[in-house]
């Protein structure tokens, strides 16, 4: 056998490790949503398991899907807050995507375009999988974009942008955001949205000049939801993340920081 050519018992184990939290073995349970769609989003993985190699891994919280109620529910509040401009006119990106099942569900308004960056490769190479699979059963109303890179550095496209956060990281990762956003966005008042789900870091939002808070509250999961994410996340502990009856929710909208001084 040449040096470096794998035996071919070598090759039938060489099969790429699932993630620890997407095996049966570790407990996985598919989500309701998963199983209606043919997709696959379900699955709880521990921040300290998803190592990209990059300086951010660090900030990263955990990998697990937004229950599909409380994504609509915070759209509803959100299409409340009067925003600048009709839903069709607004680019929805997901920082921090995962599988995707934000955009998947996203793809079902009228947005001008549905963006997901995932940090993650694995997690983002599912995740295009995923959207194939939604435009080939089409359910896709929009164009859909999947980008694996750290969304701290993700170029928001001109025009409005609504931005989603499952509570992806930490408040640096937050704080470099808010910063590049401000320095992006002078003359781009109210075009910037942010819908903030599970808002451990909300503090970061509240403290920065600028960002005007128009929703703070809690969104409640269907009772279908509810019974979903209590099996799954009592069945595949992962002790970073627990599912009550609602998610801590919050929404935002960046003002432009001269206007205090304009009004
Ligand atoms: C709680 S999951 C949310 C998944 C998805 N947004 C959803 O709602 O179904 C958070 C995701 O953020 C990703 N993430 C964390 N830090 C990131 C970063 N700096 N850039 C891009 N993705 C990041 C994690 O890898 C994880 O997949």
């Amino acid at each position: 056998m040449s040096v470096g050519a794998p035996g071919k018992a070598e090759r039938k184990t060489a099969k790429p490790r699932l993630l620890p939290g997407l095996a049966v073995k570790d407990g996985l349970i598919r989500h309701p949503f998963d199983l209606e769609f043919g997709v696959r989003t379900s699955g709880l993985i521990a921040g300290r398991h998803l190592n990209a190699g990059h300086r951010h891994d660090r900030h990263v919280t955990a990998y697990y899907a937004i229950a599909p109620s409380v994504f609509r529910g915070i759209l509803v509040r959100w299409r409340q807050c009067r925003p600048i401009a009709p839903i069709d006119a607004y680019t929805f990106v997901d920082l921090g995507a995962g599988m995707g099942r934000a955009l998947l569900l996203a793809a079902s308004y009228p947005f001008r375009a549905v963006v997901g960056v995932e940090l993650h490769p694995t997690l983002a190479r599912i995740a295009r999988r995923n959207l194939v699979l939604w435009r080939a059963a089409g359910r896709a109303r929009v164009p859909m974009h999947m980008h694996c890179r750290d969304a701290a550095d993700f170029p928001l496209p001109p025009g409005p942008c609504l931005i989603f956060l499952f509570n992806p990281f930490g408040a640096p990762v937050l704080r470099r955001l808010l910063r590049v956003w401000k320095q992006n966005f002078p003359d781009r008042a109210g075009q910037l949205d942010i819908l903030y789900v599970n808002d451990e870091q909300k503090n970061v939002l509240r403290c920065e000049p600028g960002f005007e808070r128009l929703f703070s509250g809690q969104i409640r999961r269907s009772h279908a939801d509810a019974v979903a994410d209590r099996t799954i996340l009592t069945q595949q502990p992962g002790g970073e993340y627990a599912a009550p009856g609602w998610e801590d929710c919050s929404i935002y909208r960046w003002k432009g920081e001269t206007q205090g001084l304009r009004d």
